[in-house]
């Protein structure tokens, strides 16, 4: 997997902000818009979902894979993230846990008042469980 240059990060970065605007985050008031790039070249977008019983919500990255995978794409490059946090956030721990399934490699690059961080996904979920951990003898 060749890293995201600059210019597709950009174009990531401006599908994560619309997304951003989409998110329903009534109670939690912290919106995360997310743009998954697919290895076809096509982009996911994703934002979180919050509900009324709390614990129902779901977050921007999980919506973009779960929508990804529904529409049969399964291989991924890279994830642009953008919130209204005062400083770039990395992924939630369950949104680590559902990524490193397709793309344990995955560059995460994530926005917030114009400052940028960028980790790979090996980084923020050293030793995962894997398909392959449960090969048997
Ligand atoms: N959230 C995300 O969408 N992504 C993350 O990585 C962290 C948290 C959402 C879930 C909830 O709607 C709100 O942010 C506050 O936790």
């Amino acid at each position: 997997m060749t890293d995201p240059g600059r210019a597709t990060i950009e174009k990531l970065r401006a599908v994560a902000e619309e997304a951003m605007g989409r998110a329903y985050a009534p109670y939690s008031r912290f919106q995360v818009g997310a743009a998954l790039l697919a290895r076809d070249g096509s982009i996911i977008a994703g934002c979180n979902v919050e509900n009324a019983a709390y614990g129902a919500a779901i977050c921007a990255e999980r919506t973009a894979v779960t929508s990804a995978v529904a529409r049969g794409v399964h291989e991924f490059d890279a994830l642009v993230l953008v919130t209204n946090a005062t400083e770039p956030t990395p992924p939630c721990g369950i949104c680590r846990k559902v990524l490193v399934e397709f793309a344990p490699e995955l560059p995460v690059i994530s926005f917030a008042r114009g400052e940028e961080s960028r980790w790979s996904l090996a980084e923020l979920l050293p030793r995962p469980f894997i398909p392959e951990s449960m090969e048997r003898a």
